[in-house]
């Protein structure tokens, strides 16, 4: 058979497949266009001197949201270049529409905060088709729906495991491997939720005192925090240690034992993930244990990153963050452990947000 022949079969075989799989239903379907997409190369920025971004932000509700809009839109004016901003309002599904929105606006780069790991895959998926280089920025979509160097061009942001990691060793040493624990989980079915539980439990996992009492979701905002850790105080008053998600629900939390009549870091010990002014401040008058940094300042690293695209340099697939662990005195058994990366929280507070 000539060449063109062979390819001519190729072609009618693969139409075959589409028209077969396509007529037997919408879940094998789905499949198979994300099975088609992977296999395209991910999309290239052509070199401009001015770049239209989307930034798809999840929520505007907490001070880390807001010094992440604010990094991007800083950047986005030193740059020159436009930003097409959009806030999902803590909406998955608007987020999903946000992102169609400047698909439609074609924009060159999407940087893109996932709210939830499931949902914002899809929206990925979509802006690949239209050709529209996408970053992940601060949350990951679920790897089984879109991957990192096929589908997006790189995950920028925090190691989450690490972080709940280091909160679990810290409230071991402190707690002297023996807590009952109330957990106040950020988002359900957010990279950041899923991850820091995931840690926090590892680095417990060896201390058989450290028990979680009761685990649930204060969506990473101060009141439902509050009111969350409320109703699992109530039915666990033998809790002595809060590990919580993010410094908004800590803070909530702080508020709840102090309506209770108890002392936070004396009845009650707190071990939080962020680095707002007001975790520094716990930290510094011995409210909270710890506090592990999580930084929302993306713009600078994330606008270098399209440079770089445009560039034609290989981007690796996931950017990461380095994360400094804030205590009140910084002992010596914290700067064993953690290196340059152990500070005062007294030290850190100019530069929390
Ligand atoms: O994705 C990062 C997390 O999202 C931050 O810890 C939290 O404060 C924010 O809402």
């Amino acid at each position: 058979m000539s060449t063109e022949n062979k390819y001519n079969q190729y072609k009618g075989d693969m139409m075959d497949r589409r028209k077969f799989i396509i007529s037997t239903g919408g879940a094998i379907t789905s499949l198979t266009l994300f099975g088609v997409d992977a296999f395209a190369a991910l999309p290239k920025l052509r070199k401009k001197s001015k770049y239209k971004i989307g930034f798809a932000q999840t929520e505007s509700n907490n001070p880390w949201r807001l010094a992440q809009t604010k990094s991007m839109k800083d950047t986005a004016a030193e740059y020159g270049w436009d930003l097409v901003y959009t806030d999902a309002a803590g909406s998955a599904a608007k987020q999903v529409s946000d992102v169609r929105s400047m698909i439609a606006q074609k924009v060159d780069v999407i940087l893109l905060a996932p709210r939830e790991e499931k949902p914002l895959a899809v929206a990925v998926k979509e802006a690949k088709r239209a050709k529209i280089p996408v970053f992940l920025i601060d949350r990951n979509v679920d790897q089984k729906l879109a991957k990192a160097g096929e589908d997006y061009v790189a995950f920028v942001g925090s190691d989450f495991v690490k972080e709940g990691r280091i909160c679990g060793e810290i409230c071991a040493k402190v707690m002297n491997g023996n807590a009952k624990i109330i957990e106040l989980q950020g988002t359900t079915g957010s990279s950041p939720a899923i991850d820091r539980g995931k840690g926090f439990k590892q680095a417990i996992s060896s201390h058989p005192g450290m028990k979680i009492v009761a685990s649930q979701s204060g969506d990473f905002a101060r009141d439902k925090g509050r009111q969350v850790f409320e109703t699992l105080y109530q039915s666990h008053p033998e809790a002595d240690l809060v590990y919580s998600h993010n410094d908004e629900m800590t803070m909530g939390a702080i508020a709840a034992l102090q309506a209770a009549g108890k002392v936070p870091g004396k009845d009650v010990m707190l071990a939080t993930i962020d680095g707002t002014v007001d975790a520094a401040k716990a930290v510094m008058s011995g409210k909270a244990i710890v506090c592990v940094e999580c930084s929302p300042k993306f713009g600078p690293k994330a606008f270098e990153l399209i440079k770089r695209l445009a560039d034609g340099e290989k981007i690796p697939t996931i950017v990461g963050n380095i994360d400094r662990v804030f205590t009140r005195d910084n002992p010596k058994w914290v700067r064993d452990k953690y290196g340059d990366l152990a500070w005062k929280a007294e030290d850190y507070l100019p530069e929390a947000f």
